[in-house]
């Protein structure tokens, strides 16, 4: 196999994701054959830092011997049973673990974080019905969120070039002001300004909480709308206004789960409980897709009854999946063993101070929450997304700019050197574009 043959062979053959496949006659597909930590090779030779952990999954590198020896090591075991009637030592294993470190007992999996998405969605307006509460039928999320792609997650989602098309077969939902501290007014602090959302939230939610099952949110950093960062007090604000109107919380921890803010989970940074958590993503090191939502006793047992309708009858073929599951346990071991949050801490200042070297650039913004960073660059050039893709790629790197957001969002195995030559390459980059 080489470059050119398993380009072509693609081309035939596989419907790319989030991509007009016209635009491939201009930019070409990148092979990849193998990874090596935060690396990406091709079949030719050449090699790709991976900025992005490949869509925010990977955590600790690609080809991470110990995430791959305990996959191995649960092959020779069980590679799957359903889950449906059956359970097994991964998945119960992993339910203990997650529980203890969230504060929520029940654990539904599914496999990609939109089927968690709807997972909350449908648990939440069933919650309700349960208690007789036919009316709360509608759910509430912030303007600019992203919750995935199937029609329930699509339906809170507010990305208009993903939703649009779709709007006919979608259920309403509303959307209240994003806390994004770079929609503060001058001299309006983070704080300040996340105060301010939160008081148009509670209008929101005053007037119409009689219809509304949840407020479901991504807790400090939306990142989809271009790594939008605000103040954790918007998320103490929105628990007491979910409390206090009887409306639950959910907290859609699927990109920013695991470590990415610095703690284990974002909503940690404001001290408080969701209703329900929606994980994907790290939560195999980026090895296998599996999610979860999480949740509490008191939802748990509102569906616990001798009537099979109020019981929770969703599923997923592959719900559970004991070799996801033995990837995820693996994971969680090397946050533990490693020490991972306060070593990531390291990394950050690191890749903090060498970020001063972007001073003088056209670029605005400069944010960073735990192991996310982003810049907004000053152009008025519609292509500068697809220009910075491709000059990135150029130089052997995989940055994925969301507009004129170029972000950073690495392996947390990155090291010292590769923290430099991503901030050098993208000081060119942005020199070279603007
Ligand atoms: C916050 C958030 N929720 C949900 C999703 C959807 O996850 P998936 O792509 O695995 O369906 C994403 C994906 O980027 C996300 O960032």
């Amino acid at each position: 196999m080489n470059n050119d043959e398993l380009l072509r062979r693609s081309l035939q053959a596989v419907w790319h994701p989030c991509t007009q496949m016209k635009n491939h006659e201009t930019l070409p597909l990148v092979p990849i054959q193998s990874g090596e930590g935060v690396w990406l090779h091709d079949f030719d030779g050449k090699r790709y830092l991976d900025a992005v952990s490949s869509w925010w999954v990977n955590l600790f590198g690609h080809n991470n011997p110990r995430i791959k020896t305990a996959i191995k090591a649960q092959l020779d075991q069980l590679e799957h049973v359903m889950l449906a009637g059956f359970t097994h030592e991964p998945v119960v294993q992993l339910s203990e673990q997650l529980s203890a470190l969230t504060g929520l007992g029940h654990c539904f999996y599914a496999s990609d974080g939109a089927s968690a998405t709807e997972i909350a969605l449908k648990m939440s307006f069933h919650y309700w019905r349960n208690l007789d509460y036919e009316d709360k039928t509608q759910f509430v999320s912030l303007q600019h969120s992203y919750h995935g792609e199937t029609l329930g997650a699509l339906s809170v989602t507010d990305v208009s070039l993903f939703k649009d098309t779709y709007a006919p077969l979608l259920h309403q939902s509303a959307q209240v002001p994003s806390p994004d501290w770079r929609l503060a007014e001058a001299g309006e602090s983070a704080e300040a300004y996340a105060l301010r959302c939160a008081e148009a939230l509670e209008v929101h939610i005053a007037l119409h909480h009689q219809n509304i099952a949840a407020f479901i949110i991504e807790p400090l950093v939306q990142c989809a709308a271009g790594m939008a960062m605000y103040h954790p007090v918007y998320l103490q604000k929105a628990r007491e206004i979910c409390d206090q109107y009887q409306v639950h919380l959910i907290a859609d921890e699927i990109a920013v789960g695991f470590g990415r803010t610095g703690t284990m989970f974002a909503c940690e940074q404001a001290d408080i409980k969701p209703d329900f958590m929606c994980l994907s993503k790290g939560i195999t090191g980026g090895y296998l897709p599996l999610s979860v939502t999480l949740t509490s006793d008191e939802i748990y047992q509102a569906f616990y009854d001798d009537s099979v309708a109020r019981g929770f009858l969703h599923s997923h073929s592959y719900t559970g999946n004991a070799l996801a599951c033995s990837a995820a346990l693996a994971t969680l071991a090397i946050f533990e063993q490693d020490n991972v949050l306060k070593a990531n801490l390291a990394k950050a200042s690191y890749l903090n101070d060498k970020l001063k070297m972007l001073e003088g650039l056209p670029i605005q913004h400069l944010r960073n929450t735990g192991m996310i960073w982003a810049f907004d660059v000053q152009t008025s050039d519609a292509q500068f997304q697809q220009r910075c893709y491709q000059a990135a790629l150029q130089r052997g790197l995989l940055l994925r700019p969301i507009g004129n957001t170029v972000y950073f969002m690495p392996p947390y195995v990155i090291s010292g050197p590769e923290m430099d030559s991503l901030v050098e390459l993208t000081a060119q980059i942005i020199n070279e574009l603007v």
